[in-house]
């Protein structure tokens, strides 16, 4: 399997950050999947940066309403019309922050996979429930809940990223023992939901990857590829983490 390198700018990069980005952005050689979720304002802008080369562009997160008077939502009918490919849902900072329930999270995996569009399903545990023991609990029931009634015919427009809340943004990264372990956590469940197909969904760790840590993370066996915050910011960076999960990928 090609294996994922996804930036998740969330709300950064002005106009000028992303010229320099892609001024220093270097993909020469490179073969694995490459991904960028902008701000949805700049979505447009990232297409147009990105046509000619291989990344594929999509949103952080979208309404579970397809279109309608909502206002202030993104509508997956139009990221879709947009030309992107795929959507972020269920990043810790929308469970957190914005109060999305699993059973919305479920509607917005839903309707995506309903229009074609590929879901980046987001989980991950708190540092109090990890220091409890309750790590795989707390993913089944984020992962049973997400998915209900998702069909496993679509098997091939969804994606899970394990992202350690406590992980996130802190520089604190899970080591690849702990990551590992947790995914084939996750890969167990998908098993149990999907049956064998459920061994093939790519499973991505997210949660302070830099270049330094990345090689270590991604050649584990049940670690796919990573979702990326700060260092998926600098085109630099972001081509060193490219260049890694290219040379991983089989
Ligand atoms: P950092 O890589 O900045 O820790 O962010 C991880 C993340 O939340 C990606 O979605």
């Amino acid at each position: 399997m090609k294996k994922f390198m996804i930036g998740n700018w969330k709300m950064n990069q002005s106009l000028s950050e992303i010229n320099a980005f892609f001024n220093d952005l270097n993909l020469t050689g490179v073969n694995c999947e490459t991904w960028i979720a902008p701000q949805a304002l700049h979505l447009s802008t990232l297409l147009l940066k990105a046509s000619g080369t291989n990344i594929k562009v999509g949103a952080q997160n979208i309404s579970e309403e397809k279109s309608g008077a909502f206002t202030g939502e993104i509508s997956p009918v139009a990221l879709k019309d947009l030309g992107c490919s795929f959507s972020l849902i269920g990043h810790s900072e929308r469970r957190s922050l914005f109060n999305e329930s699993n059973a919305v999270l479920n509607k917005k995996v839903l309707l995506n996979q309903s229009l074609g569009l590929t879901s980046v399903f987001c989980v991950g545990e708190q540092l109090e429930e990890r220091e409890n023991g309750m790590t795989d609990a707390v993913l089944k029931h984020q992962i049973v809940e997400g998915l209900k009634n998702y069909p496993e015919s679509a098997l091939d427009q969804l994606i899970i990223a394990y992202e350690p809340v406590w992980a996130i943004g802190t520089g604190k990264v899970a080591t690849p023992e702990q990551a590992e372990e947790t995914h084939y956590g996750i890969r167990t469940v998908l098993v149990e939901l999907f049956n064998r197909a459920g061994a093939q969904i790519p499973l991505l760790y997210g949660g302070s990857v830099k270049p330094a840590n990345a090689e270590g993370l991604l050649s584990q066996e049940n670690i796919d590829g990573a979702l990326v915050g700060g260092a998926s910011l600098k085109g630099e960076d972001f081509s060193k983490l490219s260049q890694i999960a290219s040379k991983l990928s089989k």
